[in-house]
């Protein structure tokens, strides 16, 4: 408790407040003045004091931090903030949910969101990625239907177990994430106990023009570690925020959590060739086929002062890329680039950019003007280009990086690439990367899910989803079920 005397409480303009707790009345027991321009400022700001949830990854927590090059990739990429061993370059990065409002448990089974903000000095680079190498989809044509299926159902209001199940066995492409998913690696333990991947491929093109594929790993510095099925659901009720506390804390008490952040780079050339196709989000590349190069490391050191202003309000956007960084023909990334940009301006308002946590440490010189809410602005700027009044000019020498593309436009999958399959790389987890212990929370976790709401003839084809990824995982959840393998492949 300090003795200094507090400020004297102000109006939203800045005018002295007579009383914190006593509306203008006519008499102490009269009927209350309109003109108690105050107590009306507080109704009416209260009841806008909330914005729209994000439409997904709505229940989340943020920090800021810094990150180091800490190995000289040059070679691959002109990026300035990456130029130099050493070069540090501020981040705000902001961990979620997905599926869950923003009331919501943070310990449900669901991927992490994982998207950074890197501040740097050629404007902002952001990398919107989750805690999951892959992805349930390849085409963002059926982004809003997925998303659909795991939100709530339209009569019930509750979420859907049979929904997510039609869905994902419909869609065999999802195999590889439900995996993930449903292993232990879908409930961690803290935000601070997991990796943090790109996902998508990417483009890097260094100084001379050379183009290289690219993804993106960060390895959590304090080793993976998980919730099992029940000490997550334990936690929903013992701490729901358990998470954000976690963080929170961690920061607040100096124990500052760091990721190692790797790169698997593929020579240009290289993609067409790919035994798997480089742009399917469903897909990883083989560690020993590209092995993974440390760049940097990412440290949290800093808690937000005001979670509104600065988590909540947050706005991150695959599309944000600095030069020496571009876009793949990963479909998924391409639709990302036009639907962030665009949730924001009906989420938060036109001219979010302007907002501390969301502007720039580069200087902004766009023709860009007006618009709900905007301060800055560029004084005297001509307000047109081309102009003769000396105002911002473009720089030629930035042209986009590039891609050669040819064909008739169509509607159509991806060409398969020679070991492209749905379940090859699932299987492979399940055969060479998970434990025996693994796989049975993997069983376990799969049959709990199932039993919660999943109708009799949707497991069958659940069953058979699961036997195309092994067939030791499908006959253990036939007989989690209740039923014989045999039973289960004849219905
Ligand atoms: C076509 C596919 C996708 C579409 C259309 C899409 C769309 C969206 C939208 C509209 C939001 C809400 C943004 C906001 O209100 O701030 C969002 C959030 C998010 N998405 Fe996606 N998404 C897609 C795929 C993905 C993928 C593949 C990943 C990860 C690899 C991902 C990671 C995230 C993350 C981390 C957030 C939360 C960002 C934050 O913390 O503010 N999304 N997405």
């Amino acid at each position: 408790m300090s003795d200094e005397r507090p400020p004297v409480t102000t109006t939203d303009a800045g005018i002295p407040a007579a009383s914190d707790e006593y509306s203008l009345s006519v008499g102490p027991n009269g009927p209350l003045l309109l003109q108690d321009h105050y107590l009306i400022q507080k109704m009416a700001q209260f009841n806008r004091e909330r914005v729209p949830e994000r439409v997904v990854h709505a229940k989340g927590g943020g920090a800021h931090g810094f990150f180091e090059v800490t190995n000289d990739l040059t070679q691959y990429t002109k990026a300035a903030f990456l130029n130099k061993v050493g070069k540090r370059t501020p981040v705000f990065i902001r961990f979620s949910t997905v599926a869950g409002e923003t009331g919501s448990p943070d310990t449900v089974r669901d991927p992490r969101g994982f998207a950074i903000k890197f501040y740097t000095e050629e404007g902002n680079y952001d990398l919107v990625g989750n805690n999951t190498p892959i992805f349930f989809i390849r085409d963002p044509q059926k982004f809003q239907d997925f998303i659909h299926s795991q939100k709530r159902h339209p009569v019930t209001n509750t979420r859907d177990n049979n929904m997510q199940w039609d869905f994902w066995t419909l869609s065999p492409e999802s195999a590889h994430q439900v995996t993930f998913l449903f292993t232990d690696r879908g409930t961690p333990r803290t935000w601070r106990n997991m990796n943090g991947y790109g996902s998508h491929t990417f483009m890097w093109v260094n100084a001379g023009g050379e183009k290289f594929w690219v993804k993106y790993h960060f390895k959590t510095d304090q080793g993976i570690a998980n919730f099992t099925d029940a000490e997550a659901s334990g936690m929903v009720a013992e701490d729901p925020d358990c998470h954000m506390r976690d963080l929170f804390n961690a920061i607040e008490r100096g124990d500052h959590p760091s990721w190692t952040l790797q790169m698997q780079i593929m020579p240009f050339g290289d993609a067409g060739r790919y035994r798997f196709n480089p742009f399917d989000l469903t897909k990883v590349w083989a560690h020993g086929d590209y092995p993974p190069i440390t760049l940097g490391r990412m440290v949290l050191n800093r808690n937000p002062e005001n979670y509104f202003a600065e988590v909540e309000q947050a706005a991150f956007e695959p599309a944000n890329m600095v030069p020496g960084i571009g876009p793949s023909p990963d479909k998924m990334l391409i639709g990302r680039l036009f639907s962030y940009p665009d949730t924001h301006r009906y989420r938060i308002g036109t001219n979010y950019l302007q907002l501390p946590i969301n502007q720039p440490s580069a200087e902004v010189h766009s023709y860009n003007k007006d618009g709900s809410m905007r301060y800055r602005h560029n004084g005297a700027q001509p307000v047109y280009a081309p102009n003769s009044f000396g105002g911002p000019q473009a720089d030629p020498q930035l042209a986009e990086p590039g891609f050669p593309v040819s064909g008739e436009i169509v509607r159509s999958a991806y060409e398969l690439h020679p070991e492209d399959d749905d379940f090859v790389q699932p299987r492979a987890l399940w055969t060479n990367v998970l434990s025996e212990t693994d796989r049975q929370h993997l069983v376990a976790n799969l049959v709990g899910h199932l039993k919660a709401g999943v109708q009799p003839d949707l497991v069958a084809r659940v069953v058979e989803y699961w036997r195309n990824v092994h067939p030791d995982l499908g006959d253990g959840v036939a007989r989690g079920m209740g039923l014989s393998a045999a039973a289960a492949r004849s219905r």
